[in-house]
């Protein structure tokens, strides 16, 4: 069974693996709604495909707003059936710095964002029996790892939401999914040390819809060789990982 996507949003469209996710879905023929905070990146690539992208300015950190956004694009888009979420913090933490406020937002941004478009579409798409949701998760979820806590804790946090909503929702034709990649070649990645295995966001892009169409609601890495590092990983004693500087 293949997942139809026909009407879509995209939150985190601006740039890097949500905007090549909107470009591809727009590509093979969808209507996109496009969301982030950068109107001039979202206009940009709109421009690109003015019949089936349409810009709209958000930011997450603002869930109260989302209901009649959600309403509006619908107005202008009919009923959509597909949600992309990619947004996502990642701020510099310092090997010393306890920053609260970088925490939040890094939380806000990347999980509670998600749970306010994730619970909408839910349950539009259940009453509806069909529908995907696709979240944009991470290897980073794995494990606590030392350089940056409300990373991590958001992405195992956001993974355990989608395996939830997919145990609550899939019974009622509802594909959700989740895609874990590695790193891939960013704005979040750029510059940073110790990359290996980088894809473009294209690829990224195009391994994330793969793994949606089959419409049997998967969870899979981008790519798939990162399933051995997790699995890997997952193993490792804290006390080593503690040894290992991880
Ligand atoms: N790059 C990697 O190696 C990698 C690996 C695994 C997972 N991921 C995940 O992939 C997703 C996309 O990241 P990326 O790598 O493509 O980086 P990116 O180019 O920096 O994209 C991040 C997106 O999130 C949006 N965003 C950030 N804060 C927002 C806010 N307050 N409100 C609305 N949108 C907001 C940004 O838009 P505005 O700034 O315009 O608002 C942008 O569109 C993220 O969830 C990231 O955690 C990335």
């Amino acid at each position: 069974m293949t997942a139809p996507m026909e009407r879509a949003i995209v939150v985190g469209a601006s740039s890097g693996i949500g905007a090549a996710v909107a470009r591809r879905l727009a590509g093979d023929g969808a209507t996109v709604a496009i969301l982030a905070r950068r109107a001039a990146e979202l206009q940009h690539l709109a421009q690109a495909s003015p019949q089936r992208m349409r810009a709209y300015s958000h930011d997450v950190r603002d869930p109260e707003a989302v209901p009649d956004l959600f309403e509006r694009i619908e107005r202008d888009l009919g009923a959509v059936d597909t949600l992309v979420y990619a947004a996502g913090a990642m701020p510099e933490i310092a090997a010393n710095e306890y920053a609260f406020e970088k925490d939040r937002a890094t939380v806000e941004v990347t999980l509670v964002g998600a749970m306010a478009w994730m619970n909408l579409a839910a349950a539009r798409f259940e009453a509806a029996r069909r529908g995907t949701i696709i979240g944009v998760s991470s290897v980073a979820g794995e494990r606590g790892r030392r350089g940056n806590p409300a990373y991590g804790a958001s992405k195992a946090g956001l993974t355990t939401y989608l395996e939830a909503l997919r145990n609550r929702c899939s019974r009622f034709g509802v594909n959700v999914v989740t895609a874990k990649p590695g790193f891939v070649d960013t704005a979040m990645t750029r510059g940073k040390p110790g990359l290996f295995w980088l894809i473009s966001a294209d690829e990224a892009a195009r391994q994330i819809l793969r793994l949606a169409r089959r419409g049997s609601s998967a969870s899979g890495y981008v790519p798939r060789r990162w399933a051995l590092v997790a699995f890997a990983v997952r193993l490792v004693p804290s006390f080593v990982f503690r040894r290992l500087g991880l």
